[in-house]
């Protein structure tokens, strides 16, 4: 039995008796969400021991963000999880202000290590306080980890010249088929924007500084938070979440968003050049994805389902807050980043719905075609040649509440709006986004689950989340056609085992 903190001890006496309180109803059925208190953003997500793990930014005290813990949970399908005690707790003088993102990575001797953020505030000459960021490490087994003696592994003085300490965050660990490690980590250069750091290292526990692997040179955001570099179907990809964005076109909105470059790296120079940048989802949650390579050799990503402009989304009275979003496929098709929900997800389909050419206008509801934990596959077109003006799917829907997904073919926006949701907070409700419809026709991908929604648009080639807080008794799903629409709906309650008739 390993040496265990009182914080960490307290932690997970605390978990272990206030997670229990928290009804399987009160939370999401197939998403992630903090065990108790807060979650943020996934870490450490890996294939260890026969399992999948997630651990997660996690403060177990409080539906708030406060000194960083790591949370932790198995699965074996990536989309029902068992509760681990927490992993890590900030109980060393390196980490005392809080465990930061990080990622996780198998030993050759089978040990767990463990690639985190250790912060630690430090009183400013004006008063204020700056936190300094460096990077630790644990070992384990899969259930306790022990703190590495000689933390923090890497530290200011690894930093290239004019790289800020205060924003150094979120490492990235990954193993060379040579058998040496690398990491890719976010920080702040003299341009007050964003750079990813790459890292080198013989046995995964030194590190030496390489270079920059690119630099945002103030293009996308700011400070550029967790990073993710991995080959995809011939090309590199760079997964980022930039802060302070200011909006361009339906691309990029204000505030954090999501960055996906595509291109290609430079092995000589490590540096890496992208031919191709967009968002990594469109809608109104999603933040600070994470991805692994499965066992199958696919490559699959989960974000936290949640952005911290849209946090004060009060109103939802459980003990948790935040999840993470269903766990995607990634692939690249025509230079694009496409996303798919895991096929582990289909095992869950179960009394289908299925109808053919539905020609309607005006308001439409379908036999057997509702619920909250649902998914729904829309084809749409014009009917007789002619175009329609308006087609819209609302859901978690009754007298009172609905969400829906309007699209307008005149101008190819999208537009996910959940201001009649429930809430009652004025954060942002709808997002826009331009999409790809040729003659009005359309396919779309609804995947719901108790406290969200995601969209698949034209097989994955965009994404939208959300979180709903609408009361489950809302469960209806209607369609609205401006002018007339022929459509193809495939719908499937997505159950587990244990319910299904
Ligand atoms: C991103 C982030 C990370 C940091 C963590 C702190 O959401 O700000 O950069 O490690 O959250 O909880």
């Amino acid at each position: 039995m390993k040496m265990i903190s009182e914080t960490l001890r307290e932690a997970r006496k605390y978990e272990e008796a206030f997670g229990k309180m928290i009804k399987k109803e009160q939370r999401p059925d197939f998403h992630l969400c903090a065990r108790i208190g807060w979650m943020n953003d996934p870490n450490g997500f890996c294939f260890y021991d026969g399992k999948y793990h997630m651990f997660y930014q996690y403060y177990p005290y409080a539906t708030q963000w406060g000194p960083m813990h790591w949370g932790h949970a198995v699965s074996t399908d990536l989309l029902h999880w068992e509760y681990l005690p927490a992993a890590l707790a900030p109980d060393e003088f390196y980490d005392k202000d809080g465990c930061f993102s990080g990622s996780a990575i198998t030993l050759p001797d089978g040990r767990h290590l463990l690639m985190y953020t250790g912060v630690v505030q430090e009183r400013l000459k004006n008063g204020g306080v700056c936190d300094v960021q460096t990077q630790c490490l644990a070992v384990g087994d899969g259930i306790d980890y022990e703190k590495y003696e000689k933390n923090p592994v890497i530290d200011e003085r690894d930093l290239p010249e004019g790289s800020s300490r205060i924003d150094f965050r979120d490492p990235k660990i990954w193993r060379e088929e040579d058998g040496s490690y690398r990491c890719v980590i976010g920080n702040r250069p003299a341009d007050g924007s964003g750079q990813i750091l790459l890292f080198t290292s013989p046995d995964g526990f030194e590190w030496k500084f390489k270079n920059v692997l690119i630099a945002n040179k103030n293009r996308y955001g700011r400070m550029w938070e967790c990073p993710d570099f991995f080959p995809l179907d011939g090309k590199w990809v760079l997964l980022t979440s930039p802060q302070d964005m200011l909006p361009q076109g339906f691309e990029y909105h204000n505030g954090d968003g999501t960055l996906c470059l595509i291109g290609e790296l430079d092995k000589q120079t490590d540096t890496f050049t992208h031919e191709h940048d967009q968002a990594i989802d469109y809608g109104i949650d999603f933040y600070a994805p994470q991805t692994i390579l499965t066992q199958d050799g696919r490559r699959v990503m989960i974000g936290w389902m949640q952005n911290w402009d849209t946090c004060n989304i009060k109103g939802y009275e459980a003990p948790w807050f935040g999840q993470m979003s269903v766990p995607r496929e990634l692939s690249i098709r025509n230079g694009r980043l496409y996303q798919a929900p895991v096929r582990e997800l289909e095992q869950m389909r179960c009394n289908k719905v299925a109808c053919e050419n539905v020609t309607f206008s005006g308001v439409k509801r379908l036999d057997g075609v509702s619920g909250r934990r649902v998914d729904l596959e829309l084809s749409i077109r014009p009917a007789q040649g002619e175009m329609y003006r308006k087609f819209a799917v609302r859901f978690a829907q009754d007298d009172t509440y609905q969400t829906s997904l309007s699209f307008h073919p005149s101008d190819s926006i999208m537009k996910l709006d959940r201001k009649f949701s429930g809430s009652r907070r004025a954060i942002i409700h709808q997002r826009r986004s331009e999409v790809n419809s040729v003659n009005g026709e359309l396919k779309i991908r609804l995947i719901l689950d108790r406290y969200s929604v995601e969209v698949f648009v034209n097989d994955g080639e965009q994404t939208m989340s959300a979180v709903l807080y609408t009361q489950q008794e809302a469960d209806g799903i209607s369609f609205l056609a401006d002018g007339t629409v022929c459509m193809d709906v495939v719908k499937y309650d997505l159950l587990g085992e244990y319910e299904r008739a």
